[in-house]
């Protein structure tokens, strides 16, 4: 062998062992939902995009359907670093002390999806994100599911309807307070355990938006559902502070730049997913659906408006009015 082949054999030998030891940064993303969910998609697509942008630096491993995390769970393995992104829904920043991503949950605060991204979108969102930082973690994103019907074993035609019955909800304070406004009985369930709840009869009835409801088949086990649009249910995507702060600075454009592209990708399919998955409710045949009529979803909104003055104390006044401001 010449001198010259010698160089170059040795040259890749170094190449190639560089390659092997510059391993790929592993950025676990675990959520609760089903794969075919906005959530779901989004996931799949943030990993797409960022394992492409990073070049193989880094690899997203997805954890659906709590097989890693559960609601609570997640919150705090975020914080200590065992997990590195997760979507939790607005719902569930209570116990961490962040009252304010609470006003999410206000029944009939957002009238489309156009009124809410004037907020996730604008300056408050921005302010809302940013809030998180003293808990030691980052706001990447607002990412949307939908809008929520509330589901029965028996016809949910007026607020009465639902007097007397054990609702599940998420872990907060306002849908409590929603709940309660209908003569209802609120009860926290992880999401992973609402299904199980719900065919034991441990929960009367429910809410959530059309693609939750159809991938965790609580359709299969609740006999009626009335689609009320009430609230929204939409996911903050975070990701551990230090985590993000300690990526090398080219990596965490790739991601950053794969978080933007996969937000817009998920806002964009969430309406017509959940479209999809109420046809396939409607088709399970398992559900009487409901459309309320005029005067039915006024009777709701009356019965549920309460709730907002009844929750500024808790929220801020201040933030609530900035909504109303934002959305006109
Ligand atoms: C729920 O608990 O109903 C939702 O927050 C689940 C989710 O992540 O969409």
């Amino acid at each position: 062998m010449t001198l010259r082949a010698l160089l170059v054999a040795a040259l890749s030998l170094t190449l190639a062992w560089t390659v092997q030891a510059a391993e790929p940064i592993v950025v676990k993303f675990s959520h609760v939902v089903a794969p075919n969910t906005p959530k779901g998609m989004g996931a799949e697509k943030f990993k797409a995009l960022a394992e492409r942008y990073s070049g193989g630096a880094v690899v997203v491993e997805v954890y659906p359907n709590s097989t890693l995390y559960k609601d609570k769970e997640e919150m705090e393995a975020l914080q200590l670093g065992a997990v590195e992104i997760i979507a939790p829904s607005l719902a569930k920043f209570g116990p961490l002390g962040l009252r304010v991503f609470e006003a999410f949950d206000l029944p009939y605060i957002f009238d489309s999806y156009a009124e809410l991204h004037k907020v996730t979108g604008g300056p408050l969102g921005a302010r809302l994100l940013a809030s998180l930082e003293p808990r030691g973690i980052a706001g990447l994103a607002f990412w949307d599911n939908g809008f929520k019907s509330f589901s029965a074993n028996t016809p949910i035609r007026a607020p009465g309807d639902l007097r007397g019955k054990k609702m599940r909800i998420q872990s907060s304070k306002v849908l409590d307070a929603q709940m309660r406004a209908l003569g209802a009985l609120p009860q926290v369930t992880a999401f992973d355990e609402v299904y199980a709840a719900l065919k034991a009869r441990v929960v009367d009835g429910t809410e959530n938006p059309h693609s939750n409801f159809y991938t965790q088949r609580m359709h299969e086990v609740q006999s009626h559902m009335t689609l009320t649009d009430h609230g929204y249910l939409g996911y903050a995507v975070i990701t551990n502070k230090k985590f993000w702060d300690g990526l090398p600075g080219t990596v965490r454009e790739a991601l950053a730049r794969a978080m933007r592209e996969a937000t817009e990708y998920t806002n964009q399919i969430a309406k017509a997913e959940n479209d999809k998955a109420l046809a396939a409710i409607r088709t399970a045949g398992t559900t009487e659906v409901h459309v309320p009529t005029a005067e039915e979803r006024l009777a709701f909104k009356k019965a549920l408006l309460p709730v907002h003055a009844a929750m500024a104390p808790r929220i801020g006044k201040d933030l609530i009015d900035a909504i109303y401001e934002e959305t006109g």
